[in-house]
């Protein structure tokens, strides 16, 4: 507020409130700041009409989106190579959001076997309550994904690289057959990154993230995001997709969404305007100013945590202490053939090594205690993707809902260690998983 002849004085209170800022013109920061506001000056009535009609585009309200969490969704969107993004508060959210927008009430989706536990709850417990069926099948099988589709399928579900045993998706094969079922691919790109991959290239649909891991990079934040690649044609089956294709209400105009962000992202516009607007998993500013400092390192950061994660499993590979190193760079793992067509770059870091089992879950466990309490340099945390190296036990931990035999099909046992190595010196790694090996 300013001082004029109309509105000489402002009192205290008002000057407390309002004095020394005006919303407009902003001053040019190099780096993007951090819009700390829930609201944004609407220019008059029309114009705020016309916002809330999707006539206009701008800022209006933060639940569905504020300038900063618009720089991240612009540079992801384009670092996987996609039309447009939505930035969310977890990966969880990212994950739960794009399937209540693809599947409605009825309908069914078709998942790997092998995927992080928390979206395994949210298939198997949460959204049968919305009314959504899950048929899980083995990654690799391509006829498994085939027989599953049935007429309500609305879309395929997969890690490119699977927590925590780091199957590589055979991201082609798998895109083809959900395209002659009609329904897109949804690929959960976290352990990769669009760095390591960038599934659009393999015929993916879109992509989920957790921001959460190498993103944000520092285990400072809880993030996600969905990134449609602009690939899928949701007009050439339109019954399918009603939310896209039917009038909505979000538009007065009595348009169809499709209709109406058609040369953009229609999907990203039914995310935004019902998804984010009604149910409120959004990205806040403070949290979208960190993944943009995270995404300014992405390429340099992933190439040192694949190589370090490299020589480490190289190292454990080799050592008596190990039964198993379940990671994609070495030869003889079964999906390297895959990790060497999906993972030109480098074979991510998050990864998991089998103890040598007893046969019996207690016992096993027993080992992993003794193991991980003599880590110093590891930490055991629940989380993947931080610069600091970290030890999980899936069975106990993260995968910790999953019955005998969802844990046997993700091929996760007592005796595993997941490990995501981060950007400390690989040899002090390897001495400290040797210390605790021996
Ligand atoms: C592969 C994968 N997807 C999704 C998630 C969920 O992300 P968030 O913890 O950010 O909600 C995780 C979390 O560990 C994950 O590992």
């Amino acid at each position: 507020m300013s001082e004029s002849a109309d509105c000489p004085l402002p009192s205290f209170a008002t000057t407390q409130v309002q004095t020394g800022y005006a919303p407009v013109p902003a001053p040019t920061a190099a780096v993007p700041p951090i819009y700390q506001s829930n609201a944004f000056e609407l220019a008059s009535l029309t114009h705020a009409r016309d916002l809330f009609a999707h006539r206009a585009d701008g800022d209006v309200y933060a639940r569905t989106g504020n300038p900063t969490a618009a720089v991240f969704e612009q540079r992801i969107a384009a670092l996987e190579g996609g039309v447009a993004a939505a930035a969310l508060a977890s990966g969880q959210a990212a994950v739960a959001l794009t399937i209540l927008a693809l599947v409605g009430r009825g309908g069914h989706v078709v998942a790997a076997n092998q995927l992080y536990g928390g979206t395994v709850d949210l298939l198997v417990e949460t959204l049968p309550d919305w009314g959504i069926q899950t048929t899980f099948v083995d990654q690799d099988d391509l006829d498994a994904w085939r027989a599953a589709v049935r007429d309500q399928t609305r879309l395929f579900f997969a890690e490119t690289v699977a927590n925590p045993i780091a199957q590589v998706l055979d991201v082609r094969a798998v895109a083809d057959v959900a395209h002659a079922a009609g329904v897109p691919l949804v690929v959960d790109n976290t352990v990769a990154t669009p760095y390591l991959q960038r599934p659009k290239e393999f015929g993916a649909d879109i992509s989920v993230h957790s921001a959460t891991k190498f993103i944000g990079g520092h285990g400072t934040v809880i993030a996600g995001a969905i990134v449609d690649l602009g690939t899928f044609d949701f007009a050439a089956e339109p019954a399918r997709w009603p939310a896209l294709t039917e009038p909505s209400r979000r538009l007065p105009s009595g348009e169809s969404l499709l209709e109406h962000f058609q040369g953009s992202s229609p999907f990203i516009a039914l995310v935004r305007a019902k998804h984010m607007h009604d149910l409120g998993p959004t990205l806040s500013a403070s949290t979208a100013f960190q993944l943009l400092q995270g995404l300014e390192t992405l390429d340099i950061r992933m190439q040192r945590h694949a190589a370090s994660a490299q020589q480490v499993a190289e190292h454990l590979a080799a050592h008596p202490g190990v039964a198993r190193v379940h990671h994609p760079g070495l030869v003889d793992n079964p999906w390297h053939a895959a990790a060497q067509k999906y993972l030109s770059r480098g074979v991510p870091s998050v990864f998991s090594i089998d103890l040598p089992s007893a046969g019996d879950p207690e016992a096993d466990f027993a080992r992993a205690e003794t193991f991980v309490s003599r880590l110093r340099v590891l930490h055991l945390l629940a989380n993947i993707g931080d610069a600091r190296s970290i030890v999980t036990h899936p069975a106990s931990m993260t995968h910790s809902h999953l019955s005998p035999r969802q844990l046997a099909d993700a091929g996760i046992s007592w005796s595993t260690v997941r490990l995501s190595i981060g950007l400390e010196d690989p040899a002090d790694l390897i001495a400290d998983l040797d210390r605790a090996l021996a």
